[in-house]
């Protein structure tokens, strides 16, 4: 292969970043660096018009009448969930729920398996890289049902510790509870392997894919997850909305996780049919908007391909990783050998919260504080980091603009 077609970009960044409007924007008089996209990502026109095609044109309340509106809102709707569907190719479409996000999924998964089977004595594995969403459901669990709590412990670069996570397996665990991808330090875990471990134990396994399912390709069937969820606002599409796969054996055991509309077949004062899956989880009216666009976010990501995105945020991170490591009295935080693009770092003597606001007045959005995974700050013994998030849509100059600010910041702080 020819040095020129080696060194082909992996995606066409200018033109991808000419479907997002909201890049273009000045802020504080200099052009807006977005780079807290692990928090939530920014809308490509393609979801922002599917949006406003179904306000003005679909839009009524779904599975409840014949009428032309409620029929294509409720087609739309069931669309969407193919799409998801396919974007993790799990089996069929009824193995895919629609929830409020990442947070929600999780919270119905400790609700319908944790409170319907496990007991006092019961044990759960987690690990030292989740999410607060990832440790409080699990907690609420153990104070209701004495359920025990286990953590598989990270290393000083943010890796779990593979042997120690093999020794916390025993007869009375009953779930493993794992990120795929860390928000706070961008590792990403070899849930494959985690996965089948859990299983060579019979423990099922749900994985809070909320990091990973914007950045990489996903594939439930290959990764045999139990359990798997993401939020449609990581990975541009609208807030209120995310997905849980389930395997549909373990969906159809659970107990439902909110009573309401739709998630019924029949009632009466004296008892109720639930419905199929998955409408027994999507109580009351669903966010039908949001989850149609979650349909179009998906369509847009596949349109540039998953593995362009991913191998170019590599190189973004790469970049940034080296520049950063050659600034003096910038520290990085988590520096795992498999990493997605998350750069949580610390500057000497300068409290991340005014790192990031002296580089918000250059226009460059980052997170600062402890990003929801308050264990992972006590590892490293730091009450917060700074952390710049890349998308797909970031650029080489952007890091640049982020070092430049970096500097300022050092100027500033002398
Ligand atoms: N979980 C989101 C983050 O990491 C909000 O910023």
């Amino acid at each position: 292969m020819s040095a020129v077609l080696e060194r082909r970009p992996v995606l066409n960044v200018d033109a991808v970043r000419r479907d997002f409007p909201i890049l273009d924007l000045v802020v504080n008089g200099r052009p807006l660096v977005y780079l807290d996209n692990a928090a939530s990502s920014q809308m490509p026109n393609a979801v922002i018009e599917r949006l406003v095609k179904y306000q003005k044109e679909e839009h009524a309340n779904i599975h409840r009448a014949v009428h032309y509106l409620s029929e294509t809102a409720t087609r739309e709707f069931e669309l969407a969930r193919e799409k998801a569907r396919r974007f993790l190719n799990a089996r069929e479409a009824r193995e895919i729920i629609f929830t409020r996000g990442t947070t929600e999924a999780i919270n119905l998964v400790m609700h319908g398996y944790g409170r319907a089977f496990l007991k006092a004595g019961d044990e759960i594995i987690l690990s030292a890289l989740e999410h607060h969403s990832n440790i409080v459901p699990w907690q609420m669990l153990a104070n209701e049902k004495g359920v025990v709590l286990r953590v598989i412990p990270m290393n000083d670069r943010g890796e779990l510790l593979q042997e120690e996570f093999a020794k916390l397996f025993n007869r009375n665990t009953r779930l493993l509870a794992l990120t795929h991808v860390s928000n706070a330090l961008g590792t990403v875990n070899p849930v494959k392997e985690m996965i089948g471990y859990a299983h060579s134990h019979g423990v099922p396994v749900l994985v809070d894919g909320a990091q990973a399912a914007p950045h990489k390709r996903v594939d439930v069937q290959d990764l045999d997850c139990d359990f798997y969820a993401f939020s449609g606002h990581k990975l541009c599409g609208p807030t209120g909305i995310g997905v849980l796969y389930g395997k549909a054996e373990r969906l159809e055991a659970m107990q439902p996780y909110q009573g309401g509309g739709d998630m019924i077949l029949s009632v009466t004062f004296e008892k109720t049919d639930y419905n199929v899956i998955p409408y027994k989880f999507e109580a009351g009216t669903p966010a039908i908007a949001a989850a149609i666009g979650l349909g179009a976010a998906i369509d847009y990501l596949e349109g540039i391909g998953l593995a362009g995105i991913e191998a170019w945020e590599h190189e973004l991170l790469a970049y940034a990783t080296s520049r950063m490591k050659e600034t003096k009295g910038v520290r990085i935080i988590g520096e795992a050998a498999d990493k997605s693009a998350v750069l949580s770092f610390e500057i000497d003597g300068v409290h991340p919260h005014d790192v990031g606001t002296i580089l918000n007045e250059e226009g460059i959005a980052i997170r600062t504080g402890h990003h929801c995974a308050q264990p992972v700050m006590q590892r490293f013994h730091v009450p917060a980091t700074a952390r710049a998030s890349f998308a797909f849509y970031n650029t080489l100059a952007e890091v640049d603009k982020l070092m430049e600010g970096i500097v300022k910041v050092r100027e500033i702080f002398g």
